[in-house]
């Protein structure tokens, strides 16, 4: 079992100046840059000029979810609706994800990607961490969408004192810390390891990607790997990249600040190639042809839906070459980031990595994490406890191993010390709607019927439709 892990918002502690300072000096740039989706991509619901259209029976038009005798008001979005939208709400000073999202082809509501196989719908999914990284600038929400400060770093002592000397130019960086602030957000890749001791999110503009995260792709022979789908992927495949090296970036097609038109992009073609060189082409126009669209346009998920990869012939995404799960810039990582990029991915292969990372970092709570699951996947579950037993001396907060560890000691009749680690869990995280069910019954099992019905009644106060809470609490009242 994955435990939901307790809300703390990581973001860059320096972010701190905001557009409006920057808009002071810098007016046309920011009126142009407020036009785009990046500039949209999250904010409070309601104040985004891209308007839902409202009917479905659970929304209401002031973004009140409505589930049943129950009310979650929708304070965030993320996504500038373009394509589409996800929304967030607090409970208990924590931010869940909405079961629902908004679709904006055909313009309605319906269940979130990830949710559709669910009995009900879920009200206590952690926010992702990962989504408000690439999705939002500033603790919670001060800054809707991505500012300037996440492509020209830390910008309050340039504002107080303006230099070309004390802000970032990404075009004036190497190609590697160039690349590397659009690849914070636009390397989804198959595992994004966060480097030992390091946070996800603690990349600043001017440094390397690869300092704090490690990005793992796919590299499956013969084809494209389940997730090749970003970006930077699909670029690295092209002909146009492989040929011409750092010279060819994002920004040699995309304008930071504007959203760029069709002509625009057929002019960045014809910089390196000469219209003859092409005896299919017809006049100007290139990426019809040779960047077309999918037809994916009307999902939320990750994908790249303009072909990077610039193929010779349509419907011929040029494949990957052969390999496994690798480091996006090197090919290669150290032993620990590839152990748990495999053990992320699920493969095979992680075992006997994780067993020889875990030897050589024995505290590394990242990697006794993935091991202790690795182990309860398989049944092993006596190894996973005492993995689970580590971790918690290493960190007695921490609510997964709590969780799980308490599930064990209950599979070997110890009621009293799952109880007690699971309140433990719940102390810290309440939202833990599966430790809380486990709890009711252990309550009930060892007499304690009074306590059974209050985490029952906690557990509907979270999750108002949840089928098992409800047929329990209803036999404890007869
Ligand atoms: C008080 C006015 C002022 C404020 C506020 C200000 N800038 Fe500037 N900025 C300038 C001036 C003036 C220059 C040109 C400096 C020069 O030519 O020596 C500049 C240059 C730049 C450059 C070009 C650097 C280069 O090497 O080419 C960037 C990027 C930039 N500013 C971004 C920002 C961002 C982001 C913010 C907000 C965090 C910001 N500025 C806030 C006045 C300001
Ligand atoms: C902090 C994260 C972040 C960074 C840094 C970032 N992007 Fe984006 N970008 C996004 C998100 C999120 C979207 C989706 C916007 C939406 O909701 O429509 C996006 C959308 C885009 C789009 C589609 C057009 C648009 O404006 O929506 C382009 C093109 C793009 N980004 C290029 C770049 C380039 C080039 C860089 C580096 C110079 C970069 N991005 C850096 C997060 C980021
Ligand atoms: C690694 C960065 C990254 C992460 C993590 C991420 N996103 Fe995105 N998201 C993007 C980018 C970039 C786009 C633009 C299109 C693309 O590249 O697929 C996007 C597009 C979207 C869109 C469509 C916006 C539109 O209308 O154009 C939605 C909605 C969205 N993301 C929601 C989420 C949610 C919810 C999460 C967390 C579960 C999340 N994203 C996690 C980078 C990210
Ligand atoms: C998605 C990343 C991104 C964001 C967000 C972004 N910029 Fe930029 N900015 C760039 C890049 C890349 C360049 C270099 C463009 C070039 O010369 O090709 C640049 C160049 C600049 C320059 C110097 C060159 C010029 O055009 O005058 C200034 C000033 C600047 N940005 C200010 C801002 C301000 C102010 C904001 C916020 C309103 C902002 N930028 C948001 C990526 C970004
Ligand atoms: C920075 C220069 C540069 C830019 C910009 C660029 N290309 Fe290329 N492209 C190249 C190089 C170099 C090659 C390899 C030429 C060769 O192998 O002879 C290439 C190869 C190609 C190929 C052959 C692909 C294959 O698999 O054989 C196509 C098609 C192509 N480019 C189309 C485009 C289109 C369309 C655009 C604009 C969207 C574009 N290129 C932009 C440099 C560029
Ligand atoms: C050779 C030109 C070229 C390069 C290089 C390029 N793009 Fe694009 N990109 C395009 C074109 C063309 C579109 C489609 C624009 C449209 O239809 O309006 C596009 C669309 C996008 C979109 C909108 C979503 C989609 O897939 O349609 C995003 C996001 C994006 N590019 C990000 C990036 C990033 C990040 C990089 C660098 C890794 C990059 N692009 C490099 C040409 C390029
Ligand atoms: C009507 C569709 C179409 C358009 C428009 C188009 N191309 Fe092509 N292009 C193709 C096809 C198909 C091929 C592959 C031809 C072959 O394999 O014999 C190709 C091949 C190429 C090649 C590889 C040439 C070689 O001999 O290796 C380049 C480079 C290229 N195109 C660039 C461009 C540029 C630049 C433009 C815009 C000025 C453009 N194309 C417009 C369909 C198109």
């Amino acid at each position: 079992m994955r435990a939901l892990v307790a809300i703390v918002l990581v973001m860059p502690a320096w972010a701190d100046t905001g557009n409006a300072v920057c808009a002071r000096c810098h007016p046309a740039i920011a009126k142009s840059y407020a036009g785009t989706g990046m500039a949209q991509t999250s904010g409070r619901t309601g104040q985004s000029t891209r308007k839902e259209s409202f009917g479905h029976a659970n929304v209401t038009p002031d973004y009140k979810l409505q589930i049943g005798e129950t009310s979650r008001q929708l304070e965030w979005y993320i996504g500038s609706g373009r394509i589409g939208r996800s929304y967030l709400f607090r409970k208990g000073g924590q931010l869940f994800q909405a079961p629902l999202s908004y679709y904006a082809e055909p313009r309605k509501w319906d269940v979130s990607p990830g949710y559709e196989n669910k009995p009900y719908l879920e009200m206590t999914r952690a926010v992702d961490q990962g989504c408000l990284q690439c999705h939002t600038s500033r603790p919670a929400f001060v800054e809707g969408g991505v500012s300037c400060e996440r492509c020209h770093g830390p910008g309050e002592k340039h504002a107080a004192q303006p230099a070309r000397t004390n802000i970032v130019n990404p075009v004036k960086l190497a190609p590697r810390q160039r690349d590397s602030v659009c690849a914070q957000c636009h390397l989804t890749g198959a595992a994004r390891i966060a480097r030992a001791g390091r946070e996800r999110g603690s990349f600043t503009p001017g440094s390397l990607l690869s300092d704090s995260i490690a990005v793992f792709v796919w590299d499956t022979p013969g084809g494209e790997g389940p997730t090749a789908t970003s970006h930077f992927e699909k670029l690295a495949r092209s002909r146009c990249k492989q040929a011409s090296g750092d010279k060819l970036w994002c920004g040699s097609c995309h304008t930071p600040h504007a959203d760029s038109n069709r002509a625009h992009y057929n002019e960045q073609c014809q910089s390196c190639h000469r219209p003859a060189a092409c005896k299919r082409s017809a006049g100007s126009d290139c990426i019809t042809c040779h960047m077309p669209k999918s037809a994916a346009t009307q999902s939320i998920e990750h994908l790249a839906f303009t072909d990077h990869s610039i193929p010779r012939r349509q419907g011929k995404s040029n494949p990957a070459a052969a390999g496994a799960l690798k480091e996006f810039w090197t090919g290669q990582s150290n032993p620990r980031d590839t152990a748990l990029a495999y053990a992320v991915a699920h493969l095979d292969e992680a075992y006997p990595k994780l067993r020889q990372a875990v030897a050589a970092n024995p505290r590394d709570i990242p990697l006794l994490t993935e091991l202790a699951q690795y182990h309860e996947r398989r049944d092993q579950d006596d190894k996973a406890a005492v993995l689970y037993t580590q971790i918690l001396q290493l960190d007695p907060t921490n609510t997964m191993a709590a969780v799980n560890l308490g599930t064990y000691k209950i599979r070997r009749g110890l009621t009293k010390e799952a109880i007690a680690l699971w309140l433990r869990a719940l102390a810290k995280n309440p939202a833990l709607i599966g430790a809380r069910m486990n709890l009711a019954v252990a309550q009930y099992q060892s007499g304690d019927a009074a306590a059974a019905r209050a985490s029952l009644k906690s557990v509907l106060d979270y999750e108002p439709e949840h089928p098992a809470a409800k047929r329990m609490l209803e036999q404890l009242e007869q």
